[in-house]
């Protein structure tokens, strides 16, 4: 049983069908406008649309990009009463799932489609929730990701998970490899001993081999006690090298020899001890490069990546974009408790078409701060940050003038509505908050300034 929305400003059309799929044993809903129907699609997930092509007002065209933009499983129906060779084109172009002409045979024809929809959307159906319950007995439902190219990881994680062998993750900053590395560790038998993270690259060579072997009191200035070092502390459990890549060769060495032998010697000590430790590393470098021009062990190198995993950046895989921003904007609307409900077109294909050098990263900081800044009830293009908005302002520019035209235009009064107000706030800041001095940076008369700082609220 699928719930469906019927979407035709003839009424006839819209009863028949309804009674046709009723006895189907199908809920169905009946909206005799675009407008009506974007209402419902709002408020209600729908299995399947049913709609009419020319309509009043919007077309039918304009609700199936709404609707795949808000639930993309959704199937789609178009039925047109003008059975033409472009409409059908227009139809199948723009994401239409089928195309059913308006005829004697129309009743027949929806009946059998949406039989076979119906029986398609339950197995998507089965096949998700599977796939969901899977991730949460593993610990892997809070890494977000559908592609091709994420779904090849969760099945290497859930592989090599339970082995102890060791794992290096690479990819660039943000991609999230501090919490595949956690994953792993929730997935395997060693989950309940402590899963410890050190950055390589934040402590100096000594510090380092301290903090990571451990030392004896009195082993150097400032060693006041024994201490454990975090191989001891991460027995039975895992540890995660971050940033291997910032490694001293010196420190190379001397984690070489704790991997080969199973022990470590505390700074100071004549004893060692063995250690069972599980060792994820992790870097953003390039290792060939590294170990190329001479800054890492090869050695070593194969040591660490027994199982390489390379983590994809994000724009080689646009597609997580919406459910990444969509599960942000769930989190930090929560957070801060906003009553914000979803993404604006406009948004999310800005969000879809940025290069994310920062990765997840960086869409999680977008997100925070667009539903921090946001006072509507969906984030708009106005509060994403402008090298993501798209506006190339002179002032972006570095005052040279060149402007940025993507290939989809831009809203022209909107640009110029944001360089106003973008200008009215530096010559404020720069003026010290004094408005005349401003309106001098500008050269606009103090009269003029006071107009666009209404304008624009400043
Ligand atoms: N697939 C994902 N689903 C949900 N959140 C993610 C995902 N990937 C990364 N994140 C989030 O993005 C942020 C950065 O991830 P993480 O710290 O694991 O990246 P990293 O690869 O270790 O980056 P760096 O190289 O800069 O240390 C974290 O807040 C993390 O929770
Ligand atoms: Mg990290």
């Amino acid at each position: 049983m699928a719930l469906i929305l019927i979407v035709d400003d003839e009424r006839s059309i819209c009863e028949l069908l309804e009674i046709a799929l009723r006895k189907e044993g199908h809920k169905v809903e009946l909206a005799s406008s675009v407008e009506a129907a974007r209402r419902k699609v709002e408020s209600q997930i729908f299995d399947i649309v049913i709609s009419d092509m020319r309509m009043p007002g919007a077309s039918g065209v304009d609700l199936l990009k709404f609707v795949k933009e808000m639930s993309p499983d959704c199937f789609f129906l178009l039925i047109t009463g003008v059975p033409t060779l472009e409409t059908a084109i227009e139809a199948i172009n723009s994401g239409a799932d089928r195309y059913v002409i308006k005829d004697h045979d129309l009743v027949d024809q929806v009946r059998r489609t949406v039989r076979d929809a119906a029986a398609n959307l339950q197995l998507k159906k089965e096949a998700g929730f599977l796939r969901r319950e899977l991730r949460r007995l593993t610990g892997l439902d809070n890494i977000i990701g559908e592609s091709p190219k994420m779904r090849t990881i969760f099945d290497l994680i859930q592989t090599v998970s339970p082995q102890s062998s060791r794992i290096l993750i690479t990819g660039e900053s943000g991609t999230g490899k501090e919490l595949v590395a956690r994953a792993i560790h929730e997935n395997s038998a060693r989950s309940s001993a402590p899963f410890i993270t050190i950055n390589c690259g934040a402590f100096p060579e000594s510090l380092l081999e301290s903090e990571l072997f451990g030392y004896m009191k009195g082993s150097f200035t400032g060693a006041n006690e024994n201490r454990q070092g975090l191989f001891q502390a991460a027995n039975q459990g895992t540890l995660f090298l971050d940033e291997i890549g910032n490694m001293s060769l010196t420190m190379q060495v001397k984690l070489y020899r704790v991997l080969q032998e199973g022990k470590v010697r505390p700074l100071g000590s004549a004893a060692e001890a063995d250690v069972d430790v599980r060792v994820i590393s992790a870097t953003n470098k390039s290792f060939e490069k590294e170990i190329a021009e001479g800054r890492f062990r090869e050695d070593l190198y194969y040591r660490l990546s027994v199982i390489p995993i390379h983590l994809p950046s994000l724009r080689e895989r646009r597609e997580d974009i919406p459910m990444l921003a969509r599960h942000f904007l769930g989190k930090f609307q929560k957070e801060m408790n906003k009553p914000i409900q979803g993404i604006s077109a406009e948004a999310m294909r800005r969000l879809e078409a940025y290069e994310w050098p920062g990765n997840v990263r960086e869409l999680e900081n977008t997100m925070e701060r667009a539903v921090a800044l946001e006072t509507s009830s969906e984030v708009s293009l106005g509060v994403l940050p402008s090298r993501i908005a798209g506006y190339e302002t002179p002032m972006d520019a570095g005052g040279n003038g060149a402007l940025h035209l993507s290939v989809e235009g831009l809203d022209f009064e909107m640009q110029i509505a944001e360089t106003e107000r973008r200008y009215l706030q530096a010559a404020l800041e720069a003026a010290g908050g004094v408005r005349t001095r401003a309106a001098e940076l500008l050269k606009i008369s103090y009269r003029s300034f006071r107009h666009y700082a209404k304008k624009h609220n400043v």
